[in-house]
């Protein structure tokens, strides 16, 4: 099969989908691989590292879209990136098509296959493409809290851990899965005081357990939210209902509870976010301002910590190409159910219940979506 890796263009997007060892097992399983010109150079993997692991090195995306099979990327196409994907193409990479009629909409027209790293699903529910992204994302929310809690940020001028004397930051995580998870340890390991609010009863348990006396852990419903955010110095948006939108939680009304200068980082922002008043920002210009509430709510994290990132994601990504381009989207479906649960789109229609839902939109079970383009 002839793989394709662009350069990502979403801003300040460095991460690449492949890493020069990602190259070299596939093309010593004889496979192509086209790597666009310094799509690693964010990433510090230069052009010459894919060359010598047997990549060939094209000029521009144009070029890698018009040959390729199967398009492994990062981030989902960009309008600019819709007329470049082919009928029939697998494209596989991070979809968030919930939140994104438009970009489905292309999908569709373009008559691609679509799998999404984010739907794709283990037996006992581990999300093995997400959870690595949603580490270096649960990790990074606390540092970029504490850091526009700085006054002349905007912030309350809290100091996360506080001081002799003085108390620590009160952080507030919705939903703990994998980012809230690692927000908490994060937060509890500066110092602050963290609640943490899940609704899943075991994964309760399990995380009371697992994490330190400064982490409170609470059922998550409308009251024990309310007297959080009374509280919160931070407020970090971690809930996921995989495939669908992510459930709007804090209203725009109940931003008065809370203290001007909180700082929210709304992590769930690429499912739609769990704050009525999130919209999606960019690294360039990440936060904005709702009465006094500081908004953080950058769709790609990842992107800004692009090295660690890359390794992560590429680790848990290769093994999933590696079936798909020896055995084909199809047998690789058949055979390999996380496989077919990533399968989003398929050659015109919606075959992911979730995102068929959210968007008003037919489902049809990837068996039988059109067996050509
Ligand atoms: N912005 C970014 O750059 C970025 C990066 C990585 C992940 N994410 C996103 O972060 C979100 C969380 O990812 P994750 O890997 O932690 O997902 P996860 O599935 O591991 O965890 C989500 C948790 O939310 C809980 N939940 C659901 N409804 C809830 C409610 N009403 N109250 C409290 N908890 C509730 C679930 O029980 C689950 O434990 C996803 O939308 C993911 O796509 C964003």
């Amino acid at each position: 099969m002839i793989v394709g890796v662009p350069k990502e263009i979403k801003d300040h997007e460095s991460r690449v989908a492949v890493i020069p060892a990602g190259a070299q097992a596939l093309v010593s399983r004889g496979h192509t691989v086209l790597v666009e010109r310094g799509a690693g150079s964010g990433s510090g993997l230069p052009d010459e590292a894919y060359a010598k692991a047997g990549a060939e090195i094209l000029p521009d995306a144009a070029a890698v879209y018009a040959r390729a099979d199967l398009v492994c990327k990062v981030k989902e196409p960009l309008p600019r990136e819709y007329p470049l994907l082919k009928p029939g193409q697998v494209l596989f990479t991070y979809l968030h098509l919930a939140p994104a009629p438009d970009l489905t909409r292309a999908l569709l027209d373009r008559r691609v296959v679509g799998i999404a790293y984010e739907t794709m699903e283990t037996a006992d529910g581990r999300k093995p493409l997400l959870e690595p992204m949603s580490e270096v994302a649960g990790k990074m929310a606390v540092h970029v809290g504490a850091y526009y809690l700085a006054k002349p940020l905007g912030g309350r001028g809290v100091l996360i851990g506080g001081v002799p004397g003085v108390p620590p930051a009160t952080v507030v995580i919705l939903g703990g899965g994998t980012v809230g998870y690692n927000a908490a340890r994060v937060a509890a390991g500066m110092g602050a005081w963290v609640y943490l609010l899940e609704v899943n009863p075991v994964r309760l348990r399990h995380l009371a357990e697992i994490l330190p006396a400064n982490v409170t852990t609470l059922m998550s419903n409308r009251m024990s939210l309310e007297e959080c955010l009374r509280r919160a110095d931070i407020l970090i948006g971690a809930v996921l209902t995989p495939g669908a939108k992510a459930p709007r939680l804090v209203t725009r009304d109940m931003l008065r509870l809370m203290k001007p200068g909180t700082v929210i980082v709304d992590v769930s922002v690429d499912q739609g976010g769990c704050v009525e008043t999130t919209r999606p920002t960019t690294h360039s210009d990440p936060v904005y301002e709702v009465n006094g509430i500081v908004h953080y709510c950058v769709a790609n994290m990842p992107g800004a910590y692009a090295r660690t990132a890359t390794f992560a994601l590429t680790n848990a990504t290769l093994p999933y190409l590696q079936q798909v381009a020896a055995d084909g989207w199809r047998r690789a479906a058949q055979e390999n159910p996380e496989v077919a649960l990533g399968l989003n789109v398929v050659h015109g229609t919606v075959t992911h219940p979730a995102v068929a839902e959210a968007l008003g939109l037919e489902y049809t079970p990837w068996e039988k979506a059109p067996a050509t383009p």
